[in-house]
């Protein structure tokens, strides 16, 4: 149930620019577990920590959520994302 609901989340606010798992602005910083691990700062220590970190921060063209989703909200992302790394989308 978590991570259907993380699904719409998803579409509703991340798939404009991270359709698939992908990143249409910085192509190489993708949603898969490869570039996680190697571009999201703590990813390999605290997954779920450091994507909402993420979210809830943006980073350079990746806008903020934190005043836009629920802490509830931004935890299900989160998991849908790892979630989703995981299995190579
Ligand atoms: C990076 C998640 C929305 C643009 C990332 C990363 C994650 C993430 C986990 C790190 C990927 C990596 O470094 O390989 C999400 C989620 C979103 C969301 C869950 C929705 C809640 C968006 C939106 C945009 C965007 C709407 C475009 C307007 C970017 C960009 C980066 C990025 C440009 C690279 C940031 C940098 O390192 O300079 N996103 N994102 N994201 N995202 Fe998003």
């Amino acid at each position: 149930a978590e991570t259907f609901n993380g699904g719409k989340i998803f579409n509703a606010n991340c798939s404009a620019c991270h359709i698939g798992g992908a990143n249409i602005l910085i192509e190489h910083k993708t949603l898969q577990k490869a570039a996680l691990s190697k571009y999201l700062e703590n990813y390999d220590i605290e997954p779920i920590q450091a994507i909402i970190y993420q979210i809830q921060n943006g980073k350079g063209a990746m806008p903020a959520f934190k005043n836009k989703l629920s802490y509830q909200e931004i935890l299900e992302v989160a998991a849908y994302v790892f979630q989703k790394a995981e299995t190579s989308w």
